[in-house]
């Protein structure tokens, strides 16, 4: 079966998808872009990530092209059309063709872009052994809470944090951790609460790690939402990274060391069990 790929509008075999030389995401970066995890054929938190969309397309003032009801309609055909049950979708709207100029066009309509990529989610091996990360300066601009299809900073961190052995890069500014390349970062302190950054301009808000803080709160786990340093990582009892495309993934060794004695942690894992239940369960946390 060919790929199938959806572009401004049409379903087409990826081979036949071309977007114009002048799409200012090309020349650019001028747009933004959201991932959902699908599990089962469902796709989740889709709400959520539609919300974000808006917002993003709100900050950077580029239309929203479809409601809430169309997207999904056409996200849920893609999957449908790819015959995918788990993975993630991908999709992306920059500001247009136009010709090169900074300014914004008069008369552009939006590109629309949008993927599959059939991935094990919910039986990962990542998820069973855990992940490496490294921490390295953060060089993104002062906006992270769009998601841009700006990504060279994240990309540059991630290829160094994979040739020094790792899976993520943790980001770091003024000795503490933002986030991940592509994730958010949360440790579990030796008294057994989970400690995330507050949101801000400075991180993504991250669909995930908005219903972990709804699962560990329903569940009872402690929340700590404040700022934490390199060094408390290397003394966490537990850490973990959360993600549309990896759910919640244990974190086992930060620049080398081991988090606590270099195994997932018993808090991380009752969070994945919980996130996995709730993605095969989506009414629940609509209560
Ligand atoms: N990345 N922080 C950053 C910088 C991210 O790029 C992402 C997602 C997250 C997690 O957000 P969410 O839980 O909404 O996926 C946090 C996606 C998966 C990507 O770029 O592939």
């Amino acid at each position: 079966m060919s790929r199938i790929v959806f572009l401004n509008g049409s379903f087409l075999p990826i081979e036949e998808a071309k977007v114009p030389f002048m799409d200012r995401g090309f020349l650019f970066g001028d747009g933004v872009y959201e991932g959902v995890g699908v599990l089962d054929g469902r796709l989740i938190d889709n709400e959520a990530h539609l919300e974000r969309l808006e917002r993003s397309l709100g900050e950077v003032r580029i239309p929203n092209p479809y409601s809430r009801a169309e997207w999904t309609h056409l996200q849920e055909e893609l999957v449908r059309r790819n015959g995918m049950t788990e993975g993630f979708i991908y999709f992306q709207v920059t500001r247009g063709v136009a010709e090169r100029d900074f300014f914004f066009p008069e008369n552009a309509e939006p590109t629309v872009a949008m993927f599959t990529q059939a991935k094990a989610i919910a039986n990962a091996p990542a998820a069973e052994k855990g992940i490496a990360v490294v921490t390295v300066p953060d060089m993104r601009w002062q906006r992270r809470d769009i998601k841009s299809i700006n990504l060279l900073a994240q990309v540059l961190s991630k290829q160094a944090a994979k040739e020094a052995g790792a899976q993520e890069a943790w980001l770091v500014e003024d000795g503490f951790v933002t986030e991940g390349g592509s994730s958010s970062a949360f440790i579990v302190t030796r008294e057994g609460s989970i400690v995330v950054r507050p949101l801000s301009q400075a991180i993504l808000p991250g669909i995930t790690r908005k219903s972990l803080l709804w699962l560990s709160r329903e569940s009872g786990i402690a929340l700590e939402e404040r700022r934490f340093t390199v060094d408390e990582a290397y003394a966490a009892a537990e850490a973990f990274l959360t993600s549309a495309s990896n759910f919640v993934l244990p974190v086992v060794s930060i620049d080398g060391r081991p988090v606590a004695d270099g195994k997932p942690g018993p808090i991380t894992q009752r969070l994945r069990q919980l996130y996995l239940q709730m993605a095969s369960a989506p009414a629940m946390a609509a209560e």
